[in-house]
């Protein structure tokens, strides 16, 4: 005999509902609340969806009291140590890891789409040279859609698979040319016999002068730090990625409003954010003025790199990139960086401190990204710019599975309305300032 179907009862003015109670493979159980406003004219209330699941996925699992971190059911931590970036890539689109031909296929695929459309570049030179390369992102990806019109039509399975292929192909190259042109320096075309990471490293800082050194401790370091960052669930970016493409607009556009979303300190910029505050910090007497800052409620401080909407205990993707960051300074002759030093000295005292420990505030990863990226030498304005290319592969997996969806309907939320009731309209003559 089957199991009986959960149920939640709701009560309202006397009326008793009952709500289906639906049960994922991992995670809580979620109420199905679709029929409330039929059965009972209420809305539900949840700012910041602080417990409002928006979607169904099969894509991320998050377990926040546990720290736990699963793309397609494989822990985080065996993804970054075992896999590159397109096999995960390959994962959050296809739901499995390639065999070796779908690899190989899949790296073929990628390399065919690498190339910008050479008018592209153009774009570049309307924007200021001091311009935030996050700025040209949100810019450079959105004019996408007016470049590739034959994979625009998101009814159409083949088109959204080559707009996903273009989106991640493409990605390293916008974001090393943003960077070339804050440098003033020549772009680079990409070179698709070297791998994902070792291709926008070289974009990046190879010179069309001078044969460009691989050094694979900087691939397999950038192929970590952009497996830990390719997706996180409902997060802000993805949300928005999802309500974006939930009208029916091109995945182009999609992404780029992820970009932009992804920006905020709060989110993706916050890796930016730390390296910012470990500068201000400047030095190790300075920690507890700034941790009594963090705690004082009248100060908007906060301590960048640390606290997690989900996560309430150490982030598991902090967990493999603070081992790594010390076995990427060892591999880069970087002895003693002082900022790491700082760093662990921050989170040392912060995990000792009564505030932290009872709101549950853990170092999440970009309160070690910054460090890892800064040692490979790559600028403090490119870190997020790097995130949303790591980013692009969740966005295109969440968006490619929405559309796919039967159900999926444009997203819509309702609102708990507390401006003026109607009133009577006054003539200008009349009206007083209030
Ligand atoms: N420093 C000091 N206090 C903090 C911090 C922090 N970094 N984070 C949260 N708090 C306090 C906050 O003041 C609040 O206190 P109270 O309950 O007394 O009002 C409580 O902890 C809960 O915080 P919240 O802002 O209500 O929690 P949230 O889930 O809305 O915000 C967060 C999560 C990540 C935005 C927040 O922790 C934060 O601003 N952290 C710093 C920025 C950061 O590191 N962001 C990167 C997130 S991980 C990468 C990504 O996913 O993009």
């Amino acid at each position: 005999m089957s199991p009986q179907p959960k149920t939640a009862q709701f009560t309202f003015q006397g009326k008793v509902i009952d709500l289906p109670v639906l049960s994922g493979t991992e995670g809580p159980d979620v109420v199905d609340i679709s029929s409330l406003y039929k059965e009972t004219g209420l809305f539900t209330y949840d700012p910041g969806f602080m417990a409002t699941a928006s979607c169904a996925s099969a894509i991320t699992f998050i377990d926040g009291e546990k720290g736990r971190l699963l793309y397609r059911g494989y822990s985080i931590a065996a993804l970054a140590r075992n896999c590159d970036f397109l096999e995960v890539a390959y994962l959050l689109l296809y739901g499995e890891l390639p065999i070796s031909e779908q690899r190989q296929t899949f790296v073929k695929q990628i390399n065919q789409h690498t190339l910008l459309h050479e008018q592209m570049s153009s774009f570049y030179e309307g924007f200021r040279r001091d311009a935030h390369p996050m700025a040209v992102m949100v810019g450079v990806v959105g004019a996408l859609s007016a470049f590739y019109h034959d994979s625009l039509d998101i009814h159409d399975p083949q088109q959204r698979e080559l707009a996903s292929f273009r989106l991640i192909a493409k990605m390293p190259t916008f974001a090393a040319m943003a960077y070339k042109y804050s440098l003033g320096q020549p772009f680079l075309y990409p070179k698709n016999h070297l791998c994902y990471s070792g291709n926008l490293l070289r974009m990046m800082f190879g010179l069309p002068t001078e044969e460009y050194k691989i050094n694979p401790v900087l691939v397999k370091a950038m192929d970590l730090i952009l497996i830990l960052h390719a997706d996180h669930e409902q997060n802000a970016s993805t949300s928005t990625v999802r309500l974006a493409g939930s009208s029916g607009a091109n995945p182009f556009a999609c992404i780029a409003s992820g970009i932009a979303a992804l920006w905020g300190p709060a989110h993706g910029g916050a890796n930016e954010a730390v390296l910012n505050m470990l500068r201000q910090i400047g030095d190790k007497q300075h920690i507890p003025e700034f941790i009594k800052r963090a705690k004082d409620k009248d100060d908007p401080f906060r301590l960048m790199g640390f606290g997690h909407r989900v996560y309430k205990n150490y982030d598991p993707r902090a967990v493999v990139i603070r081992e790594s960051c010390h076995e990427v300074l060892s591999e880069l002759g970087i002895k003693n960086d002082p900022l790491l030093d700082l760093a662990m000295e921050l989170e040392r005292i912060a995990l000792q401190d009564d505030y932290f420990i009872e709101k549950k505030l853990y170092p999440n990863v970009d309160f070690y990204s910054g460090i890892i990226f800064r040692a490979m030498g790559i600028p403090a304005s490119m870190f997020t710019v790097l995130f949303a290319l790591a980013r692009s592969v969740g966005w295109v997996a969440q968006w490619q599975e929405m559309i796919a969806d039967p159900t999926q309907k444009i997203g819509r939320p309702r609102q708990l309305y507390q401006g003026y009731a109607e009133r009577a309209f006054v003539p200008v003559e009349q009206r007083t300032v209030k």
